[in-house]
């Protein structure tokens, strides 16, 4: 994790805010922010080598790098990096874009290689460095994210434990959260004009993604136990996209899950997109909390919009 740590009071002396307002509203104390020189690619393998380390191989081992990120320090990709930085010399590495549900979009992707045998080491890393495309003067979107990378290290087994899942997209909500390319002419020789590189910070409407997430985060996670044959009784943990604590309690009082098996960190680090699920998973197997056997109901949403649920056992 970066380790510089912004709290609600410096950032309220930023933009008209305060620590009560960004608390009650989202749960949210402070964030890590990513220095000017520090890339995704560096803060993602620290967390894929931790990743390595706890799961006892080598980094020759891995087959496949899967970097999911909407923030990758090159448009053609960071994964590579990853590869270079981390000796994983025999593996193949890409990005893979879906927002706050790229990591369980990654988790989903990851399994399909292993299921079919093709790969029998797959490192997924989610990752992401937003506060380089915030508007900073902005309240309603700079409180709400901070920076971050986490990563797990998926095994081929006798057993497949990936339970259950349901991944689901709707372009028509595209306009609700995008950090888009903003279109800028430069004109080359007569007859023709191209556009220019160039993006706009994020722009969110927050009530229409709360709304969405509410209630279309409940009915994948609905359709990912009916896969698996289980019930919400026999879930452990549930591991939401830490965007914001009333979301993370409405969804669990949805699904009648008990709030002691709901996993939150985001008063520690804010919304950090696609790495928010692996670094609170990564926190919860380290602190001892989820255990080797246990029930994990995972589910990521955010732009495109993108929305998932995976459910899974670890070991
Ligand atoms: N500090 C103080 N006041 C603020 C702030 C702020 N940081 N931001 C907005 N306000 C004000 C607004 O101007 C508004 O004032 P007004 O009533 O005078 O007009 C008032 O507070 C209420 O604003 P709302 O936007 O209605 O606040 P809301 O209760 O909807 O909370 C929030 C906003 C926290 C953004 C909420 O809508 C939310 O969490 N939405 C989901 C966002 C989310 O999860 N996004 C991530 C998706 S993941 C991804 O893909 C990146």
């Amino acid at each position: 994790m970066p380790a510089s740590c912004l709290d609600n009071e410096a950032l309220s002396k930023l933009v008209d805010t305060s620590d009560e307002w960004i608390a009650s509203r989202t749960g949210i104390r402070q964030r890590r922010l990513a220095t000017s020189s520090q890339s995704v690619s560096e803060i993602a393998s620290t967390a894929a080598k931790n990743a390595i380390a706890m799961a006892g191989i080598s980094p020759l081992d891995v087959d496949l790098i899967i970097l999911a990120t909407s923030t990758a320090d090159d448009l053609f990709g960071s994964a590579c990096q990853i590869q270079t930085q981390i000796g994983a010399t025999n593996a193949v590495a890409f990005d893979l874009t879906a927002a706050c549900s790229g990591f369980v979009f990654g988790l989903v992707t990851a399994a399909q290689y292993i299921r079919t045998g093709v790969y029998q080491n797959v490192v997924l890393i989610g990752g992401d460095i937003l506060s380089r495309w915030i508007n900073w003067q902005d309240r309603s979107t700079c409180v709400l994210f901070g920076d971050g990378a986490g990563a797990v290290v998926m095994q081929a087994k006798e057993s497949d434990f990936l339970l259950g899942f349901e991944i689901k997209s709707d372009g028509t909500q595209n306009n609700c959260l995008n950090l888009s390319y903003s279109p800028e002419s430069q004109a080359l020789t007569s007859g023709f004009e191209v556009g220019k590189g160039n993006f706009k910070p994020i722009t969110m409407n927050g009530k229409e993604v709360y709304r969405f997430a509410v209630q279309r985060v409940p009915e994948v996670i609905d359709k990912a136990l009916f896969r698996a044959n289980i019930t919400t009784d026999q879930v452990d943990w549930l591991i939401l996209h830490q965007a914001n604590q009333r979301i993370l309690d409405a969804v669990a009082q949805r699904l009648n899950i008990p709030s002691h098996k709901v996993i939150s960190n985001l008063a520690n680090y804010g919304n950090t997109s696609a790495a928010s699920i692996p670094i609170a998973l990564d926190e919860a197997v380290r602190t001892g909390q989820i255990k080797t056997g246990d029930t994990i109901v995972t589910s990521g949403f955010g732009a495109g919009l993108t929305w998932g649920a995976a459910i899974f056992k670890w070991g």
